[in-house]
């Protein structure tokens, strides 16, 4: 049986414009369809799941950046994006920033640039039905899933311009004093290989990398926001995943390292990776805390690790929900595939040795004693052999990144 075509629904009061629409994707091979206001749309999308949402933002009544807004609510898996006037585009921004729409077609469109967006978006689209159903219920039972905050989608506009502006990445971190205090520690942490002392944001900056200093922002962003709704867990607290976290992510940098000497960039991914890697385990936590109790405590039970009681007790593992919310995030997919084998990296397609070092430095990160699940024994279950024999990890190598992990986390975790 061949798969059904994906469903988009076009949104605009304004007939011509959905005439056009409806004329220039005839031979596209998508399930199209055009309504002219948002309370159509709504009643549409609730007689028939859809795919993709393009809505206008001017629509009387109901406008644009609402309906998305309640799409993005009601319906998280449906992919939105805003059909905007140049002129117009700034009222959308804040809705683009709390992850109401996905993108904007400007208006007037270029024929091939709307296609190939609606293409991308299609494609995102079927990224997320990979998920099973139950994590699909999981993640709706959420109230409204969080939007990344202003603070780092300015970071994030300062580095994706044909210039990097340093100047002003430095003036949005300086506004937050935890921010800028971790910076500096880290800046000046050997990891980094810094040998004198880094005083200031700007040159935290500069020895750091934009790469690196974007991954601190968001991991922050992400433990503050998802950490907001977070009740009290038996063994869980922020600080005991932050520093879970921090040793996974020094870790992987070290791992992958001792691999590629000179490849700095790819040692970043992998320390971005080591940082993000559980933060399904958080959301977990915060978001369904009864749940995530129940977990915690058959692991205890069955001296197992909880990802492997998870699916039991949560209905979804914290490395599917992790990647999920990754997704949704829009982060890059060496991200959210680190965020997702993490525990099983046999099974990933690509950026293996990423994956491979993420995979070891949680498992050391937890026999080091540094965090949650400290009880982990090494078992044929927990270990993938071949990810860990790809770093030759003799007995006195292990011990060198332990004494060097604790060393780098005295700095960071003061
Ligand atoms: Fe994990
Ligand atoms: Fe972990």
């Amino acid at each position: 049986m061949s798969e059904s075509p994906p469903t988009i629904l076009f949104v605009d009061d304004e007939i011509a414009v959905l005439k056009s629409l409806q004329c220039l994707l005839l031979n596209e091979g998508w399930d199209c369809h055009y309504v002219a206001s948002s309370a159509e749309a709504l009643s549409f999308i609730e007689a028939r799941p859809i795919d993709l949402i393009v809505s206008d933002v001017l629509i009387p009544e109901i406008d644009g950046l609402t309906l998305l807004a309640k799409v993005k609510q009601l319906y998280p898996a449906t992919v939105r994006l805003f059909l905007a006037a140049a002129n117009r585009q700034i009222n959308v921004t804040q809705a683009l920033a709390d992850g109401d729409a996905q993108q904007i077609i400007p208006k007037p469109w270029i024929d091939q640039e709307l296609k190939e967006i609606i293409r991308s978006a299609l494609r995102q689209s079927a990224q997320q039905k990979r998920h099973s159903t139950q994590l699909q219920t999981l993640i709706n039972s959420i109230p409204l899933l969080p939007a990344l905050p202003n603070n780092y989608t300015q970071v994030r506009s300062c580095i994706s311009g044909d210039e990097v502006d340093i100047e002003k990445m430095a003036e949005i971190i300086c506004q937050d004093v935890a921010i800028s205090t971790a910076l500096l520690h880290w800046s000046n942490s050997a990891l980094f290989g810094q040998r004198f002392q880094v005083d200031t944001v700007h040159k935290a900056i500069i020895v750091l990398g934009t790469d690196i200093v974007e991954s601190l922002i968001l991991s922050e962003a992400i433990n503050r926001m998802i950490a907001g709704n977070l009740t009290e867990i038996p063994g869980f607290t922020l600080n005991i995943f932050q520093k879970h976290s921090f040793a996974a992510a020094i870790i992987a940098r070290l791992l992958i390292k001792s691999l590629f000497s000179s490849d700095s960039d790819r040692q970043d991914r992998a320390f971005t990776c080591g940082l993000l890697h559980d933060m399904g385990k958080l959301a977990a936590a915060s978001f369904f805390p009864e749940k995530y109790s129940a977990a915690v405590a058959l692991a205890e039970k069955r001296q197992c690790s909880l990802a492997e009681v998870e699916m039991e007790t949560i209905g979804a593992t914290h490395s599917e929900l992790g990647s999920y919310l990754a997704e949704w995030w829009a982060l890059p997919p060496f991200i959210v595939n680190a965020i997702q084998w993490h525990h099983q990296p046999k099974a990933t397609p690509v950026e293996q040795d990423i994956i491979d070092a993420v995979h070891v430095a949680n498992l050391l990160s937890h026999q080091f004693d540094f965090g949650l699940e400290s009880k982990i024994q090494f078992s044929s279950n927990t270990v993938n052999q071949e990810s860990w024999d790809k770093f030759f990890l003799s007995e006195e190598g292990i011990e060198i990144l332990r004494v060097e992990t604790e060393k780098l986390l005295g700095v960071i975790c003061q």
